[in-house]
């Protein structure tokens, strides 16, 4: 399958290529090892929603890819009549961190998307996430109270990609 674009990858010491592609059913084994290594148990998603981001029409599905293994993931949908995108997921494995993987999985989605404006949520302790958002353009809208397990409030985040759409 063609690549969309690379992962610009930097402390990439053994040269390794990163590529972002279309994710689909077959690579569910890939995402939930993922998943379970990136969040939380208790934020991890059941596996029919992890089937549903990988088959249901509409959604926008992506997977950075180094060696042959899925390194990142970012999951997308869209409110057609608001005019409105969500970034409904998005992890990188920890040792593939800080090496502009996230944000460049979150810049080609955005283009997917192709919407005026795109949201997400975040957990209000997630610095990590927050200070990735904040620097890719992402301003706070608002907070959702006792949203996420364990009681702790939403972040609510969005960018004007006007140019974008
Ligand atoms: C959040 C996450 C996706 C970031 O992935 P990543 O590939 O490491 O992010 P990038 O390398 O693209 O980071 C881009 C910028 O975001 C910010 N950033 C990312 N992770 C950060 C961290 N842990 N602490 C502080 N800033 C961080 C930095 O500004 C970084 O730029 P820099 O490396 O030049 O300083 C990853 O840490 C992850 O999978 N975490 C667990 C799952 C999760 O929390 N997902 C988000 C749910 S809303």
């Amino acid at each position: 399958m063609m690549a969309l674009s690379d992962c610009q990858e930097r402390n990439n010491e053994a040269g390794k290529a990163c590529s972002i592609l279309t994710a689909d059913w077959r690579d569910y084994t890939q995402l939930n090892r993922l998943e379970k290594a990136s969040f939380r148990r208790e934020d991890n998603w059941p596996f029919w929603d992890l089937i549903g981001i990988l088959t249901l029409p509409g959604l926008v599905r992506l997977k950075a890819m180094v060696d042959g293994q899925m390194v990142g993931f970012i999951g997308g949908e869209r409110e057609v009549g608001k005019r409105l995108g969500w970034i409904t997921t998005l992890a990188v494995l920890p040792d593939y961190r800080r090496r502009g993987i996230a944000r460049a999985l979150l810049s080609q989605a955005e283009d997917e998307l192709a919407m005026p404006r795109v949201r997400l949520s975040v957990r209000a302790s997630n610095t990590g996430a927050i200070q990735l958002y904040k620097s890719t353009g992402y301003q706070q809208v608002d907070r959702w109270g006792k949203y996420y397990a364990g009681s702790e409030d939403a972040l609510v985040f969005e960018k004007l990609t006007s140019s974008r759409s």
